[in-house]
């Protein structure tokens, strides 16, 4: 997974000409065709084990390296944290594919209708990677994949099964920074997605 576009996994720029007219000239928010400096596609492992769904790129992360949770602390946090755990074949993407800005500049959640615009793209993604595992981090991305009546609730969650695939639920490591929910516990709840993955492969 690294962190320098240039150098984005093989697998996803061989399939990038397949994504490049609807994801990478996409339009559909004006809002965000402003506040963006690139389109930031989901990138890793095709086929993947496990999917993880973050918010929407940072503005001092994927927004300048074009790489979903690369060069900021949510995304050094994440991938450390998928490094300790032992994670392997991994993709990394986000509900929403554009970074979203408010009037000050500042990062902020994207609204009911950028999430919806990108749904097809999260879907294309997901079709490609084909993972046995989606892992929601956060609340927003938890309520756009299990739907609005699934209650968020990562400590000792069990996944949803949604058609061949298990969904689970984690906090973003935006919360983890923030000092709502600490580290270790974190890595624990890692170790215990990589124990659930090697149970549903071997399933
Ligand atoms: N970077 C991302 O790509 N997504 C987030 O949700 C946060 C930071």
């Amino acid at each position: 997974m690294p962190a320098n576009p240039a150098l984005q996994s093989a697998k996803t720029l061989a399939l990038r000409p397949q994504w490049r007219r609807t994801m990478l000239g996409c339009v559909r928010c004006p809002a965000l065709v402003e506040s963006r400096s690139r389109v930031v596609p989901g990138d890793g492992e095709i086929p993947a084990d496990v999917v993880f769904v973050g918010l929407a790129p940072g503005r001092f992360g994927g927004d300048r390296t074009g790489i979903p949770f690369s060069g900021d602390r949510s995304g050094d946090l994440l991938r450390r944290m998928i490094r300790g755990a032992d994670l392997q074949r991994v993709f990394i993407t986000n509900v929403v594919r554009c970074n979203p800005r408010d009037a000050c500049g500042r990062n902020r959640d994207p609204d009911a209708h950028e999430i919806a615009n990108c749904r097809s793209h999260l879907e294309a993604e997901l079709a490609l990677a084909r993972p046995r595992l989606v892992v929601a981090l956060g609340r927003i991305a938890w309520r756009e994949l299990a739907g609005h009546a699934a209650a968020f609730s990562p400590v000792d969650a069990s996944p949803l099964r949604i058609g061949n695939r298990l969904l689970f639920p984690m906090y973003h490591p935006a919360y983890v920074i923030r000092g709502a929910y600490t580290e270790r516990r974190y890595a624990r709840d890692f170790k215990g997605l990589a124990k659930l993955l090697r149970t549903a492969i071997a399933d």
